[in-house]
């Protein structure tokens, strides 16, 4: 791949123009990027841990269904919208309603989504932390002899540790505005390239051992037995409301990478790949950690800590379980940091484009302000813990505020964009599907389909339907 091929990490001076802009260098790049947005945290962490919360099967098939129905529609809208606008998402919503003669106030939406990024990233980096946290600690022989109740005081002596949330929280912070500042040119794709085979690799590696534990069936049960009494009408909104986060929508990640996606590429063919290996690696991270909840007696519905209290006592029994462990907190931790590198290009191109500064500036700024806000997430586990509004703390609210609310309601604020203010013709233009069928097929589902589906959720959330 050639040496500018990561334009967006290696641009250091401040661009206004569409032209300075540079793209990615071909389509795979573009499907790199996009997929090391997509896998992260949300998968891995997130996934099993709200899941378990949310009782198993019957809120995997509904969030599958979102995927599916709004997710997938969706990330196709804002990728088109990113390249048709050529600019930060609010810059690509206010060129595409000039264009369609609509409301310029439709930019709104694009500052929306470039805030919900910058709060994500606040508290993703936090979580980050743990995982660089628990790598030295695998591979060091820490786990050893770990059962479920030693693990879960592991996790919990971290957990009150606020200086060592912060230092790494900090790390992570520093580490993702550094490669998206400063621009190691090939980092971003050269990681991407081994991270994706190897987590991928490790993660069967994983499901393998889980599978001989002997509590795999219920593992599988437990995560594909559809049991709709357990789900409550909360449930179906964190279903939804991941089904955003984990595909990196309504933050202006996909659309900001969707900016400097060369023209000529098959969006649809991209986006589909991109949510089908996402799904694939939420799915195996799911069967690597049941087995382990259920053989170790620990509760499915731990929350934020399930994976690192499970996997340790995994990585403590299992034949090099140091190795294993050591590479899966690091990968982890890469695959976060390439998440967050894509939480941070929004804030940073908004910044640099809207106010005509320096993209070393935007990242100082958007840093400072990034690394206080972190720290509302670091004291919501210690300090501030007993702080609570409506019954969640700092770290719940930020994560109820964004993924739940934020997101699904600016992911519906695109569709109607999309769908109904601007016209078809524009839209089939700027998207580029030669098939009429298929190009049909999606703006029937993106006009209908996508916005009713987010709209029944939350109407049923509020006990309406
Ligand atoms: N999709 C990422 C994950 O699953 C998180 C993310 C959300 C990244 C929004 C970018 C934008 O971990």
């Amino acid at each position: 791949m050639s040496q500018d091929s990561i334009a967006v990490a290696s641009s250091v001076d401040g661009n206004s123009s569409s032209e300075g802009r540079g793209l990615w260098s071909s389509r795979w790049v573009f499907f790199l990027a996009a997929t090391g947005s997509a896998v992260g945290l949300g998968n891995i962490w997130k996934f099993p841990y709200i899941t378990g919360e949310n009782g198993g099967g019957a809120f995997v098939l509904v969030y599958l269904a979102c995927i599916l129905v709004i997710g997938i529609p969706l990330l196709m809208a804002e990728v088109m919208i990113g390249r048709r606008g050529r600019a930060n998402p609010e810059g690509a919503f206010a060129l595409l309603a000039k264009v369609a003669g609509a409301s310029r106030h439709w930019r709104w939406l694009g500052t929306v989504a470039v805030l919900t990024g910058f709060l994500i990233l606040s508290f993703y980096a936090v979580v980050a932390g743990w995982a660089l946290d628990y790598a030295p600690a695998a591979l060091s022989g820490g786990f050893a002899g770990l059962d479920g109740e030693s693990s879960g005081a592991l996790f919990g002596a971290l957990l009150a540790d606020p200086w060592k949330l912060a230092g790494y929280g900090s790390l992570v912070l520093a580490l993702t505005l550094g490669i998206v500042g400063l621009g190691v040119r090939e980092g971003l794709e050269r990681s991407l390239r081994f991270l994706m085979p190897g987590l991928f690799v490790l993660l069967l590696i994983l499901v393998g051992y889980a599978a001989t534990t002997g509590h795999f069936m219920q593992a599988v049960h437990f995560l594909f037995d559809a049991d709709f009494s357990k789900l409550g009408g909360q449930g179906v909104l964190v279903a939804l409301g991941h089904a955003f986060f984990t595909l990196s929508l309504a933050s202006g990640a996909m659309m900001v990478y969707g900016s400097y996606l060369p023209a000529g590429t098959s969006i649809a063919r991209t986006s589909l790949l991109v949510a089908l290996a996402d799904t694939l690696v939420a799915l195996l991270a799911g069967l690597a950690i049941f087995p382990l909840v259920f053989a170790n007696g620990l509760e499915p519905g731990a929350g934020p800590g399930l994976i690192f209290v499970t996997l340790p006592i995994a990585f403590g029994q299992m034949p090099l379980g140091q190795l294993v462990g050591g590479l899966f907190f690091i990968m982890l931790a890469i695959a976060a940091l390439t998440s967050a590198i894509s939480l941070s290009e929004p804030t940073i191109a908004w910044l640099s484009e809207k106010f005509g500064i320096s993209r070393f500036k935007a990242v100082l700024l958007s840093g400072v302000a990034l690394w206080l806000l972190s720290l509302g997430t670091v004291f919501s586990f210690n300090a501030w813990s007993e702080i609570t509004l409506f019954g969640k703390t700092f770290f719940d609210s930020l994560d109820y505020l964004t993924t739940n609310l934020m997101m699904p309601l600016g992911g519906l604020g695109t569709v109607l964009f999309t769908g109904w203010a601007l016209s078809r013709k524009t839209v089939q233009e700027a998207l580029g599907i030669e098939q009429p069928q298929l190009f049909g097929l999606w703006w029937q589902l993106l006009r209908w389909l996508t916005p009713l589906g987010i709209l029944i959720v939350f109407l049923h959330t509020l006990g309406l339907f």
